[in-house]
């Protein structure tokens, strides 16, 4: 088959890998790609959120399939155009993708259909009074969120009443957000510890990834501001089987049924970010993708062949069907530029990947990297690259990754030491 894959970041480059090495794949494209991916197939340069240059190149390159990492394209309404000239994709329509691409909109959802998560109040923008006054009635910790996509910035877990007045004016008055903050929410604080669910779903049926854990703040010990994820461990034994169970019972087939009965049939990947309160399992946030960085994690314990799973997900052919994993565990941690998330340099040297893929299990997956003409790999964002390893279990992969990590150099190399300490503390319970 012809593989059309969209993005650019750490998550495509981990998908790129998995997709290249299926025996259906005959060719590799990715738009735009970075310098890891360049490495699995052929990049091709057409922006992630080029709806109209993806479709051109999936016609004239006669793609077989296409599958879109970033959650933009999907919330733009990619799917129904390729859809509509008859091509084949993976992921959520315009409509479903608002449980991304709206918080307010999965909000009101998750309330007509009984699904667990925080109690919240709407708010339009021009209502912003309504919204202080609410404020102070509820006081705090509260959170205060855009309701539109925000790159994962757009959320504040606010431990003062003062600090939610500031996050409420950042997103109504200065417009931080643009659009998105048209309309804002205002959550209760849920009180727990945060696991990644992911389901892949023809719309009826849907087969579980192993959960994960992401590390979002880019301090040790989960201090200091929220980053798009320092790293991430798979599967995460906060939820035993039984958990898993309540999760699939109260929240996936729910959600799954609910957009069915709105007439928005979802289908694709339909992440599910969860709070593990004393009450159970409650929704943090969905994602309409697969997350970055668990894919790193995610892919890499996959038994089942990824194409096959995507094309029998298009084909609405998942019944009877079931995923296989890898025993083990595998772990990410991430490269970051020194001054990440605020402001960082970029364009310095990369050393040392060979030696760090060169330990067994071991992959070095690109994020914010860039090739130089000549040849030079540099860095060029924030979270610069996540190294991955396998092993039989938690720690074993953690050492590998970390071993990994120790071997690639570059000016202003950052990591969090702790990646997956909060998995082993559930591993000695
Ligand atoms: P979101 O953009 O909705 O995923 O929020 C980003 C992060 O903010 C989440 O991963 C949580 O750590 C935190 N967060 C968001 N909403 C809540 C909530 N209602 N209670 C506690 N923490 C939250
Ligand atoms: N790792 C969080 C996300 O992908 O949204």
């Amino acid at each position: 088959m012809r593989i059309l894959l969209v993005g650019s970041g750490g998550r495509e480059h981990a998908l790129a890998r998995t997709l290249a090495k299926s025996r259906h794949t005959d060719t590799l494209l990715i738009a735009p790609g970075n310098p890891g991916t360049a490495q699995c197939g052929t990049n091709v340069d057409v922006a992630a959120d080029d709806l109209e240059g993806l479709l051109a190149l999936a016609t004239e390159r006669d793609v077989d399939l296409t599958v879109v990492g970033p959650e933009q394209p999907l919330v733009d309404g990619i799917v129904d155009r390729f859809e509509a000239e008859g091509l084949r994709i993976v992921g959520p329509t315009q409509a479903a993708a608002r449980l991304e691409g709206s918080k307010a909109f999965a909000n009101q959802f998750m309330s007509r259909h009984d699904i667990p998560t925080a109690s919240f109040r709407v708010f339009e923008a021009d209502e912003g009074e309504a919204a202080a006054a609410y404020i102070e009635d509820v006081g705090a910790p509260i959170v205060v969120k855009a309701d539109g996509l925000a790159g994962g910035k757009g959320a504040f877990v606010c431990s003062s009443v003062e600090a939610a007045h500031d996050a409420l004016h950042q997103i109504v008055d200065d417009r931080a957000f643009g659009a998105a903050g048209d309309r804002v929410v205002i959550e209760e604080k849920m009180e727990g510890e945060e696991v990644s669910v992911l389901a892949l779903t023809d719309g009826t049926n849907y087969v579980l990834l192993p959960p994960s854990q992401d590390h979002k703040p880019i301090g040790e010990g989960g201090t200091g501001p929220n980053t798009g994820g320092m790293g991430a461990f798979a599967p995460a034994p906060l939820l035993d089987a039984t958990a898993l169970t309540e999760v699939c019972r109260r929240i996936i087939e729910p959600t799954l049924q609910g957009m069915r009965a709105e007439g928005v049939p979802y289908r694709g990947v339909l992440y599910c970010g969860l709070m593990i309160t004393d009450e159970g399992p409650k929704v943090v946030e969905y994602n309409c993708r697969f997350g970055d960085p668990e894919a790193q994690v995610i892919l890499p314990l996959l038994d089942t062949d990824l194409v096959e799973v995507l094309d029998r997900l298009v084909r609405g052919n998942f019944e009877q069907f079931s995923l296989r994993t890898t025993p083990g565990a595998a772990a990410c941690v991430v490269l970051a530029s020194d001054g990440y998330p605020i402001a960082y340099d970029t364009g310095r040297e990369i050393t040392g990947i060979d030696d760090a893929e060169a330990l067994p299990e071991v992959s070095v997956i690109h994020a914010g990297t860039r090739r130089r003409p000549d040849g030079g790999l540099v860095t060029d964002g924030g979270r610069v690259m996540g190294v991955t390893a396998r092993g039989a279990d938690l720690p074993a992969a953690l050492e590998r990754a970390y071993e990994g990590a120790d071997r690639i150099q570059f000016q202003g190399k950052t990591l969090r030491r702790d990646i997956g300490q909060k998995g082993i503390a559930h591993l000695d319970t």
